[in-house]
């Protein structure tokens, strides 16, 4: 392979073929390739796209980078789920122990948190003693045995793609559906699934801000899905306010708790349903999405869900006791703050406002090095519709550990009442 001549090819709007493709995703992974020829390659598809059997070969070659877990040895159907993130997105944390206890494998390999959305293993990560960094092995049997282990990304799994996602952070290549989509699914199809269901986000607080581009991010992922034989439905789901009432990591597993309990905010609980009606659906156990999302309820509300948590927090060294006294177990902030909006009627949340608030508050990260406050966070008590009266309650409490007068707390009140658009209405005295 010369690099230089499959970078014009590609620049110059030719189809590159399967071999191609192969020995320079192999120079990506054994890093025989610089990375001024990886991010040329990088703009070049970004601005030429990827053909249909590019995009399968490139998806399938960044997957065969590193291992593809092999769960034959699990008799049950093995279906995961990706949200292309959202502030508030919990769902993960319910979702994966009530769809093992209607029968469907999840094996969950999930991400940390990265600027104003959070990340699942940082959220699991606040029950104190729970691990996600489970060998192969564990996570092959306790997948078996308990019918869902949720883990971060091993070194083993598609390390193409952390050299390419690296290039793509600092080449201004990240948005690019076929560089999105491939690096999605080569995680996804390395853990060994039978099928995946897409959450994808559209919205303010999205990654995708528009429906074009959600569903030409869904086109393509199923595009590579189906390539690679596997079963894969995308579901459209609205970022225009946060999911849930909780930002930030305990705050959030407290929720997904209530959430287990058959209880906690209908948003939150409904698209648990959702999502893991489908799953039901692709992984054979009913015929239909609404029977699935009525198993789901069901699960959740007969603490069969719950069960399966407390089985896997146990198994991932965490204390099972969070299931019945999250309060006690969880972390708590040493300060709340309450924040009162302004009286109005919610036309919209700015829920990436939201999310930056709760970084600000130690909730997230800036840089990946950074340590995260696994207390700190929002309670978001507003949503779009709601009147605020001129003596409501205060709608927006600020958890943090931060010192008195900080300014990272200044500027996060800042961030929470800019977030919120507001139809103003006078309130005569
Ligand atoms: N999430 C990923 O895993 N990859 C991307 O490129 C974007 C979001």
């Amino acid at each position: 392979m010369i690099p230089a001549q499959l970078i014009c090819k590609k620049r110059d709007g030719g189809e590159l073929s399967a071999d191609e493709i192969r020995a320079f995703i192999a120079g990506v992974t054994d890093g025989t390739l610089r990375d001024y020829q990886i991010a040329a390659m990088l703009m070049a598809i970004f601005f030429r796209g990827l053909s249909g059997a590019e995009l399968a070969t490139w998806a399938d070659a960044m997957t065969r980078s590193g291992d593809v877990l092999d769960l034959s040895s699990i008799p049950r159907a093995k279906v995961d789920k990706h949200s292309t993130g959202g502030v508030g997105d919990k769902i993960s944390i319910p979702l994966a122990p009530a769809v093992a206890a209607c029968g469907v494998a999840v094996p969950m390999v999930s991400g940390r948190g990265l600027g104003h959305t959070g990340g699942t293993l940082d959220k699991l990560e606040s029950i104190p003693g729970f691990s996600v960094n489970l060998s192969i092995e564990r996570f092959i049997e306790q997948t078996g045995r308990l019918g869902t282990c949720l883990i971060g990304q091993t070194e083993r799994i598609a390390p193409a793609d952390k050299s390419l996602y690296a290039l793509r952070d600092v080449t201004g290549t990240v948005e690019s559906v076929p560089l999105i989509a491939s690096s999605i699914m080569s995680k996804k199809l390395a853990e060994g699934i039978d099928g995946l269901v897409l959450d994808c986000k559209v919205g303010r607080g999205a990654f995708m801000k528009t429906i074009d581009r959600a569903k030409e991010l869904c086109a393509a992922i199923a595009q590579i899905g189906h390539a690679a034989g596997k079963r894969v439905t995308c579901v459209l789901t609205a970022m225009d306010e946060p999911i849930g009432r909780t930002i930030g990591n305990a705050l959030e597993i407290r929720e997904s708790i209530e959430v287990l309990r058959g209880g906690g905010p209908a948003d939150t609980r409904e698209l648990t349903c959702v999502l893991g009606g489908e799953m039901l659906v692709l992984g054979g156990v009913v015929p239909d999405a609404a029977a699935g999302a009525a198993r789901i309820a069901e699960v959740l509300a007969n603490g069969a869900a719950l069960e399966v948590f407390r089985q896997v927090v146990a198994a991932q060294g965490g204390n099972p006791e969070v299931c019945d006294s999250p309060g006690r177990v969880l972390p708590k902030a040493a300060h709340r703050q309450e924040l009162s909006l302004p009286p109005g009627t919610i036309t919209a949340i700015d829920s990436e406002k939201l999310g930056l608030a709760a970084l600000l508050l130690g909730a997230g990260r800036v840089r990946k090095e950074d340590v995260i406050d696994p207390a700190a966070g929002l309670v978001v008590d507003a949503y779009v519709g709601e009147v605020i009266g001129k003596d409501a309650p205060p709608s927006v409490l600020l958890h943090h550990n931060l010192p008195e007068g900080d300014a990272r707390v200044t500027n996060a009140r800042a961030l929470i009442l800019g977030a919120f658009f507001l139809s103003l209405i006078h309130i005569s005295e």
